[in-house]
């Protein structure tokens, strides 16, 4: 059962059927997946929402998570925060490279308010303390948005890599020691 965790405004805690509906409204927006994945499309319909809730319940790691991001003060959803298994490039289906990822997805009404930063950190910090020698982040190189996640939470810019994903993105990783 992966555990909650807390920040200054946020509760990360894991995801429940009844969060289908934002996961729905969230997901379904192209501004939020355009640069999401190879081949970016939009959450078609709630019945996605929900089987996506259920891997995500379904996953079972002492470290790794795929959290909700709720707001403290008015329990109000606003986003994704994920600690995972990142996928090698290579033939299909993609295997585990053997190294961690960290993102975040925003509900769009809640950019601007340094959340996905607050929930990144928290749960990067937790991921070293754990015991991870290095988290990478990779990030489209459109999506500045993110590149500026990345940097405010410490990572360092390694170039661009085509090592995972069978795509080319900007590389981000922890720094070594
Ligand atoms: C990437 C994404 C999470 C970035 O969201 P964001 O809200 O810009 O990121 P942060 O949480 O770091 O917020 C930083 C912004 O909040 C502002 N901010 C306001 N209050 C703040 C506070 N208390 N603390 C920190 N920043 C604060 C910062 O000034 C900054 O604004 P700016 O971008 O205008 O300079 C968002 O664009 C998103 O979900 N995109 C779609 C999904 C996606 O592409 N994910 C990444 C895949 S690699």
């Amino acid at each position: 059962m992966q555990s909650s965790l807390s920040t200054d405004r946020l509760l990360l805690r894991p995801w429940a059927t009844g969060d289908a509906d934002f996961v729905y409204d969230m997901y379904s927006r192209w501004e939020v997946q355009r640069y999401l994945g190879r081949v970016p499309r939009v959450l078609p319909d709630l019945a996605e929402a929900l089987a996506m809730i259920e891997r995500w319940k379904g996953l079972d790691d002492p470290v790794h998570g795929i959290w909700a991001i709720e707001r403290t003060q008015d329990r109000q959803l606003v986003g994704t925060l994920l600690l995972k298994s990142i996928p090698a490039s290579g033939e299909l289906p993609l295997v585990p490279s053997g190294d961690t990822e960290i993102g975040w997805h925003l509900h769009p009404d809640f950019w601007g308010q340094g959340y996905a930063t607050e929930a990144a950190s928290t749960v990067l910090e937790m991921a070293l303390a754990s015991g991870l020698e290095q988290v990478v982040a990779v990030t489209n190189p459109a999506n500045t948005a993110s590149a500026q996640v990345c940097r405010r939470i410490g990572l360092d810019h390694a170039g661009q890599t085509d090592r995972y994903y069978n795509t080319t993105c900007e590389l981000f990783v922890t720094s070594p020691g």
